[in-house]
């Protein structure tokens, strides 16, 4: 979900709603707004994108100079009026926006109902905001310093809180007024001169100032037009450490396109070429970054690598997986950040933790770095974008440069993670046994991968065709073994995504202790087949399927008779280096979907029940 909250002297309704365009990406199931116009608030919510939002605020925007604005994606309770935000607490007293999800709303929530107060929807949310209103009763009077109560109240009522939450709350009384508190859900406070802003991330704040404070867990922010101040939870105000407002995520359009997941899809030659730019060292044959704040001497005593993340990140980190141990031979451990978090694994001391992931803001892999970072292992982060929540926790990283993804479906962001792995890859090998010819040889390949790209981008029309071939399908299944093994995953999820087919990824080994029951005629299957070393061993799944009379789409090299023969279609990809294979393999599987899930009419940018980041555990 998003947070975007406004007090100053300007109209607010025009940074909320903008700020709320710019979050939409965290969740865009219901949207809402409340604004302090004369002695109430204006609310206005709509279920659906900002664009409804905007729909219902017509063309006139309620004016006044405070705020509040969120747009969600449904935790407790589905995607209704009811339950879109902001919330009400009390007799309209208070209101409030919440990201994160409370785990003891039910406890609370009984006895606010036995107090007497009512509850309109079935979040959890509205159950702090009764609560805030109930303590504001309770508050004592402050002698004409009316903040101090309403921050009392706040503060008493966060105290009771068991989960997550980011939260800005206004009051109808006391207007030119905010309160932001946070715990485990990131808060930005944005300065400018004479208003505040406060959002879950910088993105909203890009444009309307420069200077910015992330708040820490337990920490909440009085805002006023006036000034601001941060205190603790539990104890007082605390030294604030404003922050230059960093960000490379600059204003996206289609440039022609008819979707961003096509444009991004087509990005991938400039984002790989983004990805490594300045980072391949010929001199000395190895990868060179400037952010991972950990000297060669620390690096080589690296014994261990734990790479975690989720939905496509994880999968770039199983590519990840195959890399380094094939090219740099450091063992290495790939785990779901959701699963890490809680699995409390023993971790040897010369371990090293990296969170892949495009956003930065994804909670489980927060959380998961915190976590680990907790227990004293370093932790890097491989993030797109600059100064996220991710980024700022990790002891260092690696940045993409992939410029933003505003698709839902992960593409571009995806192969720059792999990309950043390889040369990760080669830079430890290098600081290890790989030899200098080896280093060139890898530097080579990995600069033939925006042209491998490019090639593999001119199989469209002909995946257009598949595609039309195969719309109806109830499930595909994804095969491919060794490096294209991640990329059956990947292509398998990239058509869950956006075209609602269920389908499965599997080393094609594997079929045959349990997918191949699935194969029948309508059942197509799609194996990626380079050649290479278990080309022979796939080459006989593949008949195995077309013996039980399964279609087969195949992704192969040119000129390959062979595989021509048995599969009904043929997709050709250029043949490149096994650990380019996924960076290159994975583009067709890339167009597959997004062609499929057009043809079905599904909205392809933003497909139902999905976030772009998941900023809920
Ligand atoms: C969501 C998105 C996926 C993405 C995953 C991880 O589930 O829908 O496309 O792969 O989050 O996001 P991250 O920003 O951490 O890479």
């Amino acid at each position: 979900c998003g947070i975007v909250g406004y007090v100053g002297s300007d109209e607010a309704g025009n940074f909320l709603l903008d700020g709320l365009r710019r979050l939409e990406y965290r969740g865009y199931d219901s949207a809402g707004v409340a604004i302090h116009c004369g002695a109430e608030f204006t609310i206005t919510r709509s279920v659906g994108r900002i664009d409804s939002l905007a729909g219902a605020l017509g063309d006139v925007m309620p004016s006044g100079s405070l705020g509040l604005g969120h747009t969600r994606w449904a935790t407790h309770g589905p995607a209704s009026m009811e339950n879109a935000h902001p919330h009400l607490g009390g007799d309209g007293e208070v209101v409030l926006v919440h990201n994160g999800v409370i785990e003891n709303f039910q406890v609370l929530k009984e006895g606010l109902i036995k107090k007497g107060y009512t509850f309109v929807s079935a979040t959890d949310s509205e159950v702090i905001a009764h609560l805030v209103a109930d303590e504001l009763k309770h508050a004592p009077e402050t002698n004409g310093q009316p903040n101090l109560r309403y921050l009392a109240a706040v503060r008493a009522a966060v105290a009771q809180l068991r989960g997550t939450y980011g939260l800005a709350i206004a009051f109808r009384d006391h207007p030119n007024f905010l309160i932001a508190a946070r715990f485990g859900s990131p808060l930005v406070i944005g300065v400018g001169s004479g208003e505040y802003f406060v959002a879950s991330d910088a993105s909203p704040l890009v444009g309307r100032t420069e200077r910015i404070v992330y708040l820490a867990d337990h920490q909440l922010a009085v805002l006023t037009p006036d000034g601001f101040s941060v205190l603790h939870r539990d104890q007082g105000k605390v030294r604030v450490d404003i922050r230059p407002l960093e960000t490379d995520s600059g204003e996206a359009s289609l440039e022609g396109f008819d979707h961003y997941m096509l444009k991004e899809i087509y990005e991938q030659p400039e984002s790989i070429r983004n990805a490594m730019r300045g980072r391949l060292d010929d001199e000395n044959a190895t990868a060179v970054f400037g952010g991972l704040n950990l000297t060669p001497q620390q690096l080589r005593s690296v014994e261990r690598i734990i790479l975690t993340g989720c939905g496509t990140s994880w999968h770039s980190a199983l590519v990840g997986e195959y890399m380094i141990e094939d090219l740099a031979r450091i063992p290495v451990s790939v785990e779901y950040a959701s699963e890490l978090r809680y699995r409390n694994p023993p971790i040897d001391n010369n371990t090293l933790i990296f969170g892949i992931t495009q956003s930065g803001e994804t909670a489980d892999t927060l959380a998961a770095l915190k976590e680990t970072k907790r227990k004293g292992h370093r932790t890097l982060a491989i993030c797109n974008v600059v100064g996220s929540s991710i980024a700022q926790a990790a002891d260092g990283g690696v940045y993409l440069h992939a410029g933003p993804e505003i698709g839902v479906a992960s593409t571009k962001a995806y192969t720059s993670q792999c990309c950043v792995l390889a040369m990760l890859s080669l830079y430890f090998g290098r600081l290890r046994h790989v030899s200098f010819e080896s280093g060139q040889r890898i530097i080579n390949e990995l600069r033939q991968l925006p042209a491998a790209v490019q090639q593999a981008l001119a199989c469209d029309e002909q995946v257009r065709d598949v595609a039309k071939k195969y719309q109806d399908a109830s499930t595909v299944l994804y095969l491919g073994r060794q490096y294209n093994f991640p990329t059956a995953l990947e292509g398998a999820l990239k058509l869950k995504e956006i075209s609602y087919i269920h389908a499965e990824g599997y080393p094609a080994a594997e079929m045959k202790h349990g997918p191949i029951a699935l194969v029948d005629e309508h059942t197509p299957s799609v194996f990626i087949i380079p050649r290479g070393t278990t080309y022979d061993k796939v080459m006989a799944n593949m008949e195995e399927v077309k013996a039980r009379g399964g279609p087969v789409i195949a992704l192969a090299s040119r000129d390959n008779p062979e595989v021509e023969s048995i599969a009904d279609d043929v997709i050709h990809v250029p043949e490149v280096p096994g650990f380019t294979q996924p960076i290159v393999n994975v583009v067709p599987l890339q167009l597959l979907s997004y062609h499929i899930a057009l043809l079905r009419g599904c909205d392809v940018d933003k497909p139902r029940n999905l976030a772009k980041s998941v900023t809920v555990e």
